[in-house]
């Protein structure tokens, strides 16, 4: 029976861009997904922006808009990120959505209905002049043990000191700058301190579902010295939230209804008609059936969240609903506890600690817009992760090192050497699989060892596996030097053989690698000839005669230059080019017909005005991209320094790997009328020489010369 799955990554505050840590987690759990789902099994991935809490409600209202307009636009750039990572969400949604409004509040009635919920007065600082009670990162003041000025109200940065905001010494508010006062008002808290709820935790933290040091963790904090303590879930108006049932001015404090978010979102899914034609009917379909397992994917930070509070508000909303049979305002559906919470460590960047709210040194949109392959990123970061709760460091000269010889050196290698011999003298028709026997022996457990790396979230084994499966196919090639049989025609067979088993245990590694390189794959599956491959068809050989098609470039190398763009390191003087051999033409995507030296193609001479009408400048290509559908086409951005930067679509894709071409510099027309093409606007043109036969030379100024110089 397949398995059925519902995963989520943690809500991402809805104040801010993703930075490399958010994109970290959807990678690790979307190669997650895509194993279960190349495995058969039936997986519902959602996740949702976190829209609620004081800080995007006083950033809102900073800006002049209110929050649900800034919400929107954050989750307006999100796609980019998604799409341009090849995460697979099957949906995404918010927490501020009439489905988290409803499922918040029942879940807070059935925690009520089960005696969990009570509410005592709680003294906080209040902003007279805001006239608002104020977070604890709202209230500065000076620290009250060593003295530093200007800390925030729970801890100083100086010395490191944890207190309450109330010991600060003469406290101001961050908003008002007005002194704040004490007030009391009614809070309302979930009574996680009840015998109930520690007993319930202590049986589902340590029954093996958590990963060893995440258990150990939730034991220490259930059997700490003053046991758990009840948790503050209210926040008074104004507070952008979701309102409490039965109590004016009182909402949920945003921590309450985030995780309850997963649910909402993939509530509105199956409610948008998605997520059916599997065996899934609904979302309470989904609740009900007792086999469906609930996994979420976290962060290190917040573990106290998603280990102690989680499961008990589902646990006990249950109860709730028992201990309440008629009550028709609570609804009908069930709840259920988290199967498990894989928990993540850090990122870090060449050692460096990120900041949760700046993230790291790495931008994830620079990253796609330097024109570089997300699938480098995505293998890189599989190759260090583990089940561990460790961090993990992205290092530039491993990535670069890493990417270039894993993925192009070992793996694509295989294909561009045996595919051509199959193409060329085979027609592209395979010879049957006959493996050497220790071929077929490392090949024949691959698919269930590596599958247990997958499901196991061993990626980094994974991949040191596959890699070392991958040195065993090329060694097995070059042993067998099909280079000399391919000179002599006695031997076309053993050429054959050789060949065809290189592309079969190709074909597995693809499949191997698939939940990681998704894209990779799919043009190594175009190149086999073969359909979308499923984990099941591991070990299955492509039939005698199978026949490929010629082969077709799968994936270039990193070059470090790009990467040290991408971390603001001063780019190094672009390797000069072949030179230009003919009078430049102008348009890259066509190909001039020779000309006669001091001619035009028309003969005519033009005066020296007509050439200055022409804007010469030097540009830095920032980005390059294959354009999808277009055969020729590169999307270049190009940097002109003060003059800003331009997007530029040039025929030169026969002639250059897009990631050879990043932070190099060329020469282009700067004032050519944009033209509005099918994939976008061209606003210009970069120089490039070309001959009917030969390739395409674009044009690089000498070293000195800088984005935006003036040519002429
Ligand atoms: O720490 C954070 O970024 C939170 N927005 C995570 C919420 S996860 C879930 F509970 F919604
Ligand atoms: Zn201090």
């Amino acid at each position: 029976m397949p398995r059925r799955l519902m995963v989520t990554t943690a809500l991402p505050y809805a104040n801010g861009s993703f930075h490399i840590g958010h994109i970290m987690e959807y990678i690790q759990a979307d190669v997650w997904v895509r194993y279960q789902r190349l495995s058969g099994n039936e997986v519902h991935f959602v996740s949702a922006d976190d829209a609620h809490g004081a800080p995007i409600m006083l950033k809102a209202e900073a800006e002049g808009v209110t929050p649900q307009q800034l919400v929107a636009r954050i989750a307006a750039e999100r796609p980019k990120y998604l799409q341009g990572f090849h995460i697979s969400f099957d949906h995404w949604h918010s927490t501020d959505s009439p489905e988290n409004v409803e499922l918040s509040q029942d879940i807070y009635r059935k925690l009520r209905a089960a005696g969990l919920t009570y509410t005592k007065p709680v003294e906080q600082f209040f902003d007279p002049v805001k006239g608002m009670f104020l977070p604890d990162r709202f209230i500065k003041g000076e620290c009250p043990k060593c003295g530093a000025k200007d800390q925030y109200g729970d801890s100083c940065e100086v010395c490191g000191a944890v207190y309450s905001p109330t010991e600060l010494k003469s406290p101001y508010s961050v908003i008002s700058g007005a002194p704040p006062e004490l007030r009391s008002s009614d809070h309302y808290f979930f009574r996680l301190s009840d015998s109930r709820c520690v007993e319930f935790l202590q049986s589902w933290t340590q029954d093996g579902r958590l990963q060893p040091e995440v258990a150990n963790k939730a034991l220490e904090w259930l059997s700490g010295e003053n046991g758990l303590a009840d948790w503050d879930i209210s926040r008074d108006a104004p507070y952008f939230g979701i309102p409490i049932p039965d109590a004016p001015g009182k909402y949920f404090y945003v921590w309450l209804d985030a995780p309850i978010g997963y649910l909402a979102s993939l509530k509105s899914y199956f409610d948008a008609g998605k997520g059916k034609g599997q065996t899934a009917q609904s979302f309470t379909e989904m609740l009900g059936d007792p086999g469906v397992e609930q996994v979420h994917f976290i962060g290190k930070d917040i573990v106290y969240f998603h280990t102690l509070f989680w499961p008990a508000m589902l646990e006990f909303a249950n109860r709730g609903q028992d201990a309440a049979p008629g009550d028709t305002q609570l609804r009908p559906w069930r709840y259920k506890v988290p199967k498990t919470v894989y928990v993540h460590g850090f990122i870090t960047v060449s050692g460096a600690k990120m900041s949760k709210s700046r993230g790291t040194g790495i931008s994830p949109l620079k990253y796609l817009e330097l024109g570089l392959n997300p699938e480098w990123l995505r293998y890189y970061i599989c190759a260090k992760l583990s089940d561990r709760v460790e961090d993990i460091d992205f290092n530039p000269e491993d990535f670069v090192a890493r990417v270039n010889s894993d993925l192009v050196g070992k793996y694509v290698n295989i294909a561009s050497r045996a595919a051509g011999f199959i193409s060329k003298r085979f027609g592209g028709a395979l010879a049957a699989r006959e493996l050497p026997a220790d071929l077929a022996e490392a090949f024949g457990s691959a698919a269930s060892e590596i599958g247990a790396c997958y499901e196991r979230r061993e990626f980094g084994k994974g991949m040191r596996r596959i890699m070392e499966l991958a040195d065993l196919v090329n060694q097995y090639f070059d042993g067998e030097r099909p280079w000399d049989l391919a000179k002599d025609p006695a031997r076309s067979t053993e050429l054959h053989q050789v060949c065809s088993n290189a592309l079969q245990l190709f074909r597995e590694l693809t499949l191997l690698l698939k939940p990681v390189l998704p894209e990779l794959a799919r043009s190594a599956e175009s190149l086999l000839g073969v359909p979308p491959m499923s984990w099941a068809q591991a070990g299955q050989p492509l039939p005698q005669g199978h026949r490929i098609r010629p082969y077709q470039h799968l994936m270039g190398r990193v070059d470090q230059a790009t990467v040290d763009l991408l971390l603001g390191l001063a780019p190094e003087s672009p390797a000069a080019p072949a030179p230009a051999k003919m009078a430049p033409s102008q348009a890259a995507s066509v190909k001039a017909p020779p000309v006669a030296p001091g001619t035009n193609e028309a003969g005519d001479t033009i005066s020296i005005e007509d050439f200055a009408r022409i804007d010469l400048r030097i540009a830095r290509i920032t980005a390059a991209q294959a354009v999808e559908g277009a055969d020729k086409l590169l999307r270049l951005n190009l940097d002109l320094g003060a003059l800003g930067t331009r997007q530029v679509f040039a025929g030169i894709k026969s002639s250059y790997d897009p990631a050879a071409l990043t932070g190099r510099l060329t020469v282009m027309v700067a004032n050519l009328t944009p033209r509005k093409m099918k994939f976008g606007l061209s606003e210009g043109m970069v120089l490039a020489a070309s001959a009917e036969s030969s390739g395409i030379y674009l044009l690089a100024p000498d070293s000195g010369a800088e984005p935006g110089m003036k040519v002429k």
